[in-house]
C-alpha cells in the first residue's frame, strides 16, 4: 500500500520562485489516496470528544465534510465574505499571498459546543487563527485542529500555540 506522502504531487517554483507547491488534488484524484487521507485525518480525532467540524472554504470543505459525515457530527462552513445569507461574524486575516475576510453564520456554533477545525494545509496559520477567533466569539471551544499537510518551515503551529494541532504529513520546508 502506498503511503499518503506518495500521493502528493510537489510543484517547484509555484506560484513563485523558491516555493514548492504541495498539490492536494493529486491525493483526491486517486480513490485510495482519498480514502487514506480521510482515514488518517480521522485517526487524529480518535480520542477527541467533540460536537462539530468547522472547515474553511474551499479546500477545508473537501476534507471536513467526509470526516463529519463518518463520525456523525455537524459540519459548519467558514466562507469567504459575501457568500452566507444570514447574520454573520467576520474576520480579516493575512494569507500567505495577500489578505482576505472570512465569515461564519452567527447561529452556526452554539455556546459551549466543542469544535474540531479541519483544513487541507497549514502554512502561516493565519486562516486558522482567524477561524479560532470567530469560533470563540460565538462561544465555541476549539478542542482540536487537524490538517492533511503542514509546512513546518512557516511556523504556523507556533501561531496556534495553546491548541491541540495535528497534521498527517509534515514538510520541514516552506
Ligand atoms: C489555502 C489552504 C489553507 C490556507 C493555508 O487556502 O487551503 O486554507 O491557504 O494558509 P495559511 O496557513 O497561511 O493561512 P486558500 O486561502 O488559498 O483558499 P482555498 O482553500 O479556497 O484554495
Ligand atoms: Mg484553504
Amino acid at each position: 500500500m502506498k503511503k499518503i506522502e506518495e500521493y502528493v504531487r510537489s510543484i517547484p517554483d509555484f506560484p513563485e520562485p523558491g516555493i514548492i507547491f504541495r498539490d492536494v488534488t493529486s491525493i483526491l484524484q486517486d480513490a485510495d489516496g482519498l480514502h487514506l487521507a480521510i482515514d488518517l485525518l480521522q485517526d487524529t480525532l480518535k480520542d477527541v470528544d467533540f460536537d462539530v467540524v468547522v472547515g474553511p472554504e474551499s479546500r477545508g470543505f473537501i476534507f471536513g465534510v467526509p470526516v463529519a459525515y463518518n463520525l456523525h457530527k455537524a459540519f459548519v462552513p467558514v466562507r469567504k465574505k459575501g457568500k452566507l445569507p444570514c447574520e454573520t461574524v467576520e474576520m480579516e486575516y493575512d494569507l500567505e499571498y495577500g489578505s482576505a475576510v472570512i465569515e461564519m453564520h452567527k447561529d452556526s456554533i452554539k455556546p459551549g459546543q466543542r469544535v474540531v477545525i479541519i483544513d487541507d494545509l497549514i502554512a502561516t496559520g493565519g486562516t486558522i487563527e482567524a477561524i479560532i477567533k470567530l469560533v470563540e466569539s460565538l462561544g465555541g471551544e476549539v478542542v482540536k485542529i487537524s490538517f492533511v499537510m503542514e509546512l513546518a518551515g512557516l511556523k504556523g503551529r507556533e501561531r496556534l500555540s495553546g491548541y491541540d494541532v495535528s497534521s498527517v504529513i509534515r514538510y520541514e520546508g516552506k
